[in-house]
């Protein structure tokens, strides 16, 4: 399957959680002007859908037409995006530690991938789309301008996620978040579709040992690169 439009530029950055895609995705974007897809936030909201109707990670019919019919809408406000689901705003449950669980099982069901691989490219909309996932320059953008694949060591990661849990206000144990982000990675990677992998022609970034500002000024560079050799 191709991406839709060849001539607007896609970055696409893909990783394991935690690596910090999130962020720089967003910054780049906002540095670039250009739209942001957070595909992961569709499987999140797969998740939500799915726990508010009682239907279980595994029953992938349920899952697939849910997926297909999403009533969602996105918004950016001073602190961030805000999500609608049905016409609610859901967007406090989105990063809760259940909502992780649900949607990477959720993710793992060829039916529920499917379902969203349209409603990922409508984003593509000029002048550029910065897309962040696990399979962005595999399946959903294979044509993408620049691949960018972001590491970080499964510690630095926990660590990051922990942070952030607690800014919320939520109450984590760091080993158990630990053992729950190294039971995601094994099961994105292991899945028979679209497995979280770097494309051949990405770029490998490590953040472990890098600021946030480090890691936007190496895509800022690799995208300068690109650019001249087009
Ligand atoms: O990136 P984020 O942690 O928000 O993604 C939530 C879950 O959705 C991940 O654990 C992963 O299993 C799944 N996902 C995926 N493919 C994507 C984005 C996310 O399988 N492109």
């Amino acid at each position: 399957m191709k991406q839709a439009d060849h001539n607007v530029p896609v970055i696409a950055i893909d990783g394991p959680g935690g690596s910090g895609k999130g962020t720089i995705a967003a910054l780049l974007a906002e540095r670039l002007g250009w739209r942001l897809l957070d595909s992961g936030a569709l499987y999140r909201l797969v998740a939500v859908a799915a726990m508010d109707r009682g239907i279980a990670a595994d029953d992938e019919a349920a899952l697939g037409s849910l997926a297909a019919g999403l009533d969602v809408e996105f918004a950016v406000a001073d602190h961030g995006m805000v999500v609608w689901l049905d016409g609610r705003d859901i967007t406090s449950r989105l990063r809760s530690e259940e909502v992780s669980a649900f949607s990477s099982r959720a993710a793992a069901l060829p039916a529920v991938r499917a379902a969203l691989v349209h409603l990922q490219r409508g984003f593509l909309r000029p002048p550029g789309l910065v897309a962040d996932g696990r399979d962005m320059g595999t399946v959903i953008f294979p044509d993408a301008r620049l691949k960018i694949f972001l590491t970080a060591s499964a510690e630095a990661r926990a660590k990051r996620r922990h942070k952030q849990l607690k800014e919320k206000g939520e109450s984590v144990n760091l080993s158990r978040l630990f053992r729950e982000i190294k039971k995601r990675d094994d099961r994105d990677r292991s899945r028979a579709v679209s497995p979280l992998m770097a494309a051949p022609d990405a770029h490998l970034i490590d953040s472990t040992e890098l600021s946030i500002d480090e890691v936007l000024q190496k895509i800022l560079k690799l995208l300068e690169e690109s650019r001249a050799s087009l």
